[in-house]
């Protein structure tokens, strides 16, 4: 049995909405910014103040991808198979919505909200027992908001929420806008949500003029104004959401910073919500971090390398231009100029890969080194193995993808080919240039090429050869004009 003093409150989330003005196939809250869906922003907000079951997505235009995208936080969803306004995104939920005492409710579409400001929001609310309250704030540009229409200059009663399509010249003057945010009482609310109507431009049902229906029936309509006026912006055009985005980078930069992460010349770089790095690291212009990229201390990271979804230990060096995704690098590897790591990568403590060498499903042991020119797919290498340059594990015969296993130790000479699948046994040697088709046992050395032969004076008949057949071609006649 639940308490009777603790209210049940649930979170209600507003993206049904197509999101029109971004000309867009994608619905509106499956843009990302900070390398996450907007939705997904204010979803991880909403789970840090009420349990994931208790927050509701309203969700209409490409439901189902929107839920395949966000199913995983474990909320749950409310389907608003028309969408005729933010008012009747409210009504649709209403049966999801029965079994609490209030209702939060954000807006798909303002992913920078915080749990903080959602709390606020909530104490403010319980604490006047308020039927709405709106969570305002003021902007110096408050032009396509709703304004917020007080009782009077200082009280926090609201009397009313006027569109922007609607406002009076002198109502467009006012700066104190409506963020879309808002705390219910669930009573009071669907008690008189069927009091809303559509005589308004968009012909739809505004969540807005709940304020002042409530009003006339004599409840209690507050506003709480946000000292964080950022955090309530939306996201309606392209030209917003970038603006998002760079705000985003920007604060995670500065936390990372005040972490103990260099970074030269922040704005270059571009480096996801979710990444996390160790103190000491030191990020170089230019960098993308992207994804669930997690890196340790001490690290390097120089320019024009992108890293998505990879980890990295203690002190990695990464030069420029290096490529990851899905990989793993362990402690004190040294990776690039110029080397991409594909899916799958494991590289480990101490490793070298350097320039133009590829990796794909690669397992390299401690201290083993292929610094130049190589495809390295499907291979499992050990210790201390030295891969030389232009090598290449042949994995794929055309039909099927075979492994290529290295064992500790052994020396692959230059512009080997391996043909999988095969197995180079411990200490064993590759002759360079060799094609190795058949299993290596170890300490063994292997040749696979053609035995070199040598013609003396070749070279030299050949010269001659050319010479005469020069001299003995007749000389072109010219004819010279008179
Ligand atoms: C809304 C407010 C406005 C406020 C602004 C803050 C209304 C009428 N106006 O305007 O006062 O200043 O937010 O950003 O509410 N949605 C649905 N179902 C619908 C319609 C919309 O779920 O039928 C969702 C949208 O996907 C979006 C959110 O509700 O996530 C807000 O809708 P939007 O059309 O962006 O409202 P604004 O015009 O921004
Ligand atoms: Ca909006």
């Amino acid at each position: 049995m639940p308490n009777k003093k603790t209210p049940r409150i649930a979170i209600a989330i507003l993206a049904a909405g197509k999101g029109t003005r971004l000309k867009s196939r994608l619905p509106k809250v499956l843009h990302e910014i900070g390398g996450r869906p907007l939705l997904a922003h204010v979803i991880a907000a909403a789970t840090q103040v009420v349990p994931a079951p208790d927050v509701f997505a309203i969700i209409g235009h490409e439901a189902a991808l929107i839920r395949e995208a966000v199913e995983s936080t474990g909320i749950r969803f409310v389907l608003q198979e028309e969408q005729r306004g933010t008012g009747h995104a409210l009504m649709v939920a209403r049966d999801a919505l029965a079994a609490y005492d209030h209702v939060l409710v954000l807006s798909g579409d303002a992913p920078l909200i915080t749990a903080a400001t959602i709390v606020a929001l909530r104490h403010f609310h319980l604490a006047h027992r308020a039927s709405m309250t709106l969570l305002t704030a003021d902007l110096d540009h408050p032009t396509g908001y709703g304004r917020v229409i007080r009782q009077s200059a200082r009280s926090t009663a609201v009397r009313s929420i006027v569109e922007e399509k609607s406002a009076s010249p002198a109502q467009k003057k006012i700066r104190e806008i409506n963020s879309g945010f808002y705390a219910f009482a669930v009573k009071p609310l669907f008690q008189h949500i069927q009091k809303l109507s559509t005589g308004n431009p968009h012909r739809e049902y505004y969540l807005t003029d709940m304020a002042a229906i409530l009003n006339r029936a004599r409840q209690k309509v507050l506003a709480y104004k946000t000292p964080n006026p950022v955090e309530i912006l939306g996201s309606n055009t392209r030209a917003e959401m970038v603006g998002l985005d760079l705000r985003l980078r920007a604060a995670k930069c500065q936390e990372l910073m005040t972490q103990g992460v260099t970074i030269f010349y922040p704005h270059t770089c571009v480096i996801d919500s979710m990444v996390e790095i160790g103190p000491d690291t030191i990020i170089e212009p230019f960098v993308q971090l992207l994804g669930h990229t997690r890196l340790g201390s001490d690290c390097r990271i120089r320019s024009y390398s992108i890293l998505a979804n990879s980890q990295l230990g203690d002190g990695v060096l990464v030069r420029p231009g290096t490529l990851m995704d899905q990989a793993r690098v362990a402690s004190r590897a040294v990776i690039g100029p110029y080397s991409h790591l594909r899916p799958g990568s494991d590289i480990g403590e101490a490793a070298h890969i350097g320039n133009f060498v590829e990796t794909k499903k690669l397992k390299l042991g401690k201290g083993s080194k292929a610094n130049h020119l190589s495809y390295l797919g499907d291979a499992e290498i050990g210790a201390g193995v030295n891969i030389g340059a232009g090598t290449i594990t042949c994995n794929y015969d055309g039909v099927n993808k075979h492994t290529t296993i290295i064992e500790d130790n052994v020396f692959v000479g230059s512009d080997s080919t391996l043909v999988a699948p095969v197995t180079i046994g411990q200490g064993a040697y590759i002759a360079a240039s060799s094609c190795i088709t058949h299993s290596v046992p170890p300490d063994s050395l292997a040749l696979g090429r053609a035995r070199q032969e040598i013609k003396e004076g070749w070279a030299r008949h050949k010269r001659e050869l050319t010479a005469a057949a020069k001299r003995a071609r007749p000389k072109p006649r010219v004819d010279h004009p008179a």
